[in-house]
């Protein structure tokens, strides 16, 4: 008896840190932050720099339509997040900023049109140091 006991104490216990742990994990926007940059920016994989090449000279259109897309849907995400740093007015501003490039950007990619894609992907490549400076 003592030992089923001692077992159901132990599990208690198991069950309330498991069940911090996920809680603690939640409220953690911060790491949907890096993922949404991993996928962004990383340099071997990421949506940015491909666009980059695919946007250069005469544009690749068949390698820019579908990543602007993902792109907007990227930047819309990182608009519901929390910094882990920095003030919250500056981190609604400058993610409205970098959405707003990015809708740019796709709606030059849907209409084909290479001067708007263009204009839209210098300014998301113009974003990152301010942000950086002050949320990361
Ligand atoms: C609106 C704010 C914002 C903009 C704009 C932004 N970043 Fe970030 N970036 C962040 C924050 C915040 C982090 C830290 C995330 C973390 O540590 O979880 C980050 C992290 C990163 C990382 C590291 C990802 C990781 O594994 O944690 C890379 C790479 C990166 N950014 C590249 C860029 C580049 C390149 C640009 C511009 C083309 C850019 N970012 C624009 C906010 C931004």
């Amino acid at each position: 008896m003592k030992r089923i006991l001692a077992w159901l104490v132990l599990g208690g216990v198991i069950g309330v840190i498991s069940v911090r742990d996920s809680a603690r994990a939640a409220d953690k926007d911060d790491s949907d932050i890096g993922d949404i940059m991993q996928k962004l920016h990383n340099k071997k994989k990421g949506i940015h720099p491909a666009l980059g090449k695919a946007l250069k000279g005469d544009v690749n259109w068949a390698e820019v339509e579908a990543p602007a897309k993902e792109y907007l849907k990227l930047a819309e995400k990182l608009e519901t997040t929390k910094a882990e740093m920095g003030p919250k007015e500056s981190w609604t501003k400058l993610t409205k900023l970098y959405t707003a490039d990015a809708k740019i950007l796709a709606e030059g990619a849907t209409k084909k049109d290479a001067e708007l894609a263009k204009k839209g992907f210098a300014g998301l490549n113009k974003s990152c140091q301010e942000c950086h400076d002050t949320h990361r």
